[in-house]
């Protein structure tokens, strides 16, 4: 769709609507989105054109000419129509229409749904692909991940808090439950909440009310959860580390997602999806025949995130280029470590002008020689430097698993709550990752 096809609407936008009725308002309002829901799905950029109006001067106009409130409405009617499970869900194997048509089964409902699956298998891209297919899409979808946020903080960042209720509370503020309320709550890592908390989401769902930290009244809300774990709830549940009750009460309707090593067909239409995605065209690549077969063979232990990730460094390391078998042995077999080819055309990807002084035998620091002392003459500083080792590691992990804490965790072999405090200690985010 070019966004021609929206002029015939801005002209009449245009039109003097003060002499209308306020009857008559709503009834052009609403047809004014009926209009824009009929259109074909906006693409990302229309999204944003529209969702940012000062990039488009008319739009901007239209917006303050049906109010405000209107014109929000408009723009998250556009934002919802814009997904659905068919655009969300790239795939075309068995597996993936099976899964649609469970999405399509299901959203329409209010029941619990858990995705189970393993890492990067793209248990998100279903909670949000159900949330868009539901009669809830115009409204909020929520997402917390309940293993991510430390022990103390999970109530109050589900069920808010009052003022004052313990140090650090300086203002009111509202849980993600009521942030969600008409909406949709995605609980990501449901399987790592601790049990004292499992007790109490298992009385909020089954009073269909919450109670802010420090507060005494109950707040109805009106929140479909969909859940997501990694982790075998069976096992957990027999180790008594997961509730029984609240399991069934989460899993209403489960829906597991398989690995992508079980539908491999869908590898050549998730990497277009993913080139078509990246923002830079200047940079895309191509795949030799023999460059997909390679992908399409991999086993993909992190799943279709390891593949996203795959198809980005490949922009990076080659951009322009038509990128081969050769080089696709290069990336996969160098998952972690980088050469120092890889790094200098990562830096120069970032754009940073700082030149780059690359390792040569001369200036590259040398082992010692023949298992020598490894301190030399002058005394170090050592709790600096392993400070320094370990903060570049946790960085490179957050960066390796796209800011998803829990993977970064596994990555290092940590708690996650222990990352999470080193993170904090260096003032890492898995955002900036
Ligand atoms: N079927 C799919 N179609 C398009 N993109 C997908 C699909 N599955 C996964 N992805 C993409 O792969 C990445 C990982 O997906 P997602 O975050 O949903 O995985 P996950 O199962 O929640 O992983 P984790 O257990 O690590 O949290 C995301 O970038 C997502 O957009
Ligand atoms: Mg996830």
């Amino acid at each position: 769709m070019r966004l021609s096809h929206l002029i015939p609407l801005r002209k009449r936008l245009r039109r003097d609507e003060s002499a209308l009725s306020a009857d008559e308002h709503v009834a052009a309002a609403a047809e004014k989105r009926a209009e824009i829901r009929s259109l074909p799905a906006l693409t990302i950029s229309q999204r944003l054109s529209v969702k940012f109006p000062t990039q488009r001067g008319w739009l901007f106009d239209a917006a303050k000419r049906m109010g405000f409130k209107t014109a929000m409405t408009m723009m998250t009617d556009i934002k919802a129509d814009g997904m659905s499970a068919d655009s969300l869900i790239v795939g075309e194997s068995r597996g993936m229409d099976e899964l649609r048509r469970l999405v399509r089964h299901v959203a329409p409902t209010n029941a619990s749904v858990i995705v189970t699956g393993p890492s990067g298998a793209g248990k998100e891209v279903v909670a949000r692909a159900i949330h868009a297919e539901s009669v809830r899409a115009a409204k909020s979808y929520v997402a917390v991940n309940c293993g991510a946020i430390p022990r103390d903080l999970l109530e109050s960042e589900l069920f808010g808090h009052e003022k004052g209720s313990f140090t650090g509370a300086v203002t009111q503020r509202r849980g993600r439950f009521e942030d969600a309320h008409g909406g949709t709550l995605f609980l990501d890592e449901i399987g790592d909440m601790p049990a004292d908390m499992q007790v109490k989401l298992l009385r909020v769902l089954e009073e269909r009310s919450i109670q802010r930290v420090g507060g005494r009244g109950q707040i109805a809300v009106d929140t479909r959860i969909v859940s997501a774990t990694h982790r075998d709830l069976d096992q957990a549940i027999t180790d008594q580390r997961f509730r029984e009750d609240l399991f069934y009460r989460l899993s209403v309707f489960p829906i597991d997602l398989p690995p992508l090593s079980h539908r491999r067909e869908d590898v050549p239409l998730l990497v277009k999806h993913f080139l078509r995605t990246i923002a830079d065209k200047k940079r895309t690549v191509r795949f030799t025949q023999a460059a997909m077969d390679k992908l399409v063979a991999h086993d993909w232990p992190g799943n279709v995130r390891e593949l996203r990730n795959v198809v980005e460094r490949a922009t990076i390391l080659f951009p322009g280029d038509m990128v081969g078998a050769e080089q696709i042995d290069l990336i996969l077999h160098r998952r972690g470590r980088t050469t120092v080819a890889e790094r200098a055309a990562l830096w120069e990807a970032t754009e940073l002008a700082a030149p780059i002084i690359l390792p040569t035998p001369a200036n590259e620091p040398q082992p010692a020689a023949g298992g020598g002392p490894l301190l030399g003459d002058g005394p170090i500083d050592l709790k600096s430097m392993v400070a320094e080792f370990e903060r570049d590691f946790i960085g490179e992990a957050l960066r390796l698993s796209s800011g998803v804490v829990a993977d970064a965790a596994r990555m290092l072999t940590l708690q996650r709550t222990t990352l999470i405090e080193k993170m904090r200690k260096y003032e890492l985010s898995a955002k900036a990752a």
